[in-house]
């Protein structure tokens, strides 16, 4: 039965695995831990938990991210960076009502995530794309398009960008990469956003640097979250920045008026992180991506024909699968659904053009044996597809 107002924003089909989900598996949601996070805060905080919470979140919290966060880089732990949002969606929400004006263009690497975009285009943005392949975007196209927008006279002084674990690619920009657009846009006054959501979901070697991390001060704000890794319901993340942005988030009308965001759930979190249950969530949530990452690598080998290729991600949730040359995947897509198998088309993750052979596959929701399945379906459905084509290609 549909609800008219269902409880989760994720709506299975009956008889579809729908691999266009970016969720983590239900099942894999550490409850108990989290329920007793909950009993614990309210019944020993009682009143503070329930009190407007402090504008950056609550002190403890920030002070354990501030480790967790940076604890594995070479600077100090900086608390005064950071401040809890309702996830990173609504940490770039807020950044853009305070740091974005109408009509301002902002570069969004290509392809990305697509419902970022969209709040970027709630704030009446103007965006223009950069490129980004295996290797990451190139330097010298970020500086020669930075230069063709402003001779124009657009005001760009911002990128979006998701360089480890992208969504939709599962790549991450190689080190060098980094360091090279960071040097770009240092020397061109231009911010970038890292989109950082997924660096936790690292299941084979840790996640390179970020940009925070090696760039100058100031240059870099980057967005983490719960989401990924704990549960998207939470409504928990952050952001991370010069001070003088975090200040200008604390201080907003926002802030002062409502306290701190999500001030109860921040409190739970900060008790389920002190007590120690993130580090052995953790443990668990990246051996099951592993397996499930391993599941779905495997048997596409096995079930798709020939001129099929993809991504073999080191961290995150997807899988970016390219269909054999002169597909087009709007095509696909419902003959894939009367197989019982589903994804998100690639023409998604683009600006405009792009991606019509490509499908995102996201393997963070279904076990390993429902990914095979998804693999076999997907086989089938491939098969018939290029049949049909090529028959009636020739009438
Ligand atoms: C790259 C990226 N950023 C942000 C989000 C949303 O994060 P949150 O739930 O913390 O708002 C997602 C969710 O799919 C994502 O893939």
């Amino acid at each position: 039965m549909t609800l008219q107002f269902p409880i989760t924003q994720v709506i299975q089909r009956p008889g579809i695995i729908d691999l266009g989900w970016g969720s983590p598996d239900p099942a894999l949601i550490p409850v108990t831990e989290l329920a007793d996070s909950a009993a614990t805060t309210i019944s020993h905080m009682g009143p503070s938990a329930l009190a407007y919470g402090a504008p950056q979140g609550p002190g403890p919290l920030i002070e354990w991210l501030s480790h967790h966060v940076l604890g594995e880089v070479n600077r100090q732990p900086q608390p005064e960076r950071i401040v809890i949002t309702a996830g990173a969606s609504q940490a770039l929400d807020l950044f853009c009502t305070l740091f974005v004006e109408p009509g301002d263009t902002v570069l969004v690497e290509s392809p990305c995530f697509h419902l970022a975009r969209k709040i970027l285009l709630d704030h009446s943005a103007r965006l223009a794309p950069l490129t980004s392949g295996v290797l990451g975007p190139d330097a010298n196209e970020l500086r020669e398009t930075l230069a063709k927008l402003r001779s124009k006279g657009e005001r760009c002084r911002l990128m979006y960008c998701i360089p480890t674990f992208n969504n939709p690619t599962g790549r991450s920009w190689p080190q060098h990469c980094r360091d090279a657009i960071i040097e770009v846009a240092a020397a061109e006054e231009l911010t970038i956003i890292e989109d950082d959501v997924y660096r936790d979901c690292a299941y084979d070697e840790p996640a390179y640097a970020s940009l925070f991390e090696r760039a100058p001060d100031g240059i870099v704000v980057r967005l983490g979250s719960f989401s990924k890794t704990v549960g998207p319901g939470l409504r928990l993340g952050w952001l991370q920045a010069h001070p003088m942005v975090v200040s200008g988030i604390t201080d907003s009308g926002l802030l002062d008026s409502g306290g701190g965001i999500n001030h109860l759930t921040a409190m739970v979190m900060q008790q389920f992180c002190l007590a120690g249950h993130f580090d052995s969530h953790l443990e668990r949530m990246r051996g099951a991506l592993r397996e499930r990452r391993d599941a779905l690598v495997t048997s596409l080998a096995e079930c798709l024909p020939p001129g099929c290729s993809w991504t073999v991600p080191n961290g995150g949730y997807y899988v970016w699968l390219e269909l054999p040359r002169g597909s087009d995947v709007a095509q696909f897509l419902p003959i894939a659904e009367s197989h019982g198998v589903s994804f998100l088309p690639g023409a998604l993750f683009f600006l405009s053009g792009g991606g019509v052979t490509a499908v995102r596959l996201a393997f963070s929701m279904y076990s390993s044996q429902e990914l095979c399945e998804a693999s076999r379906r997907l086989g089938v459905a491939i098969r018939e597809w290029m049949i049909h084509k090529n028959s009636s290609k020739s009438i």
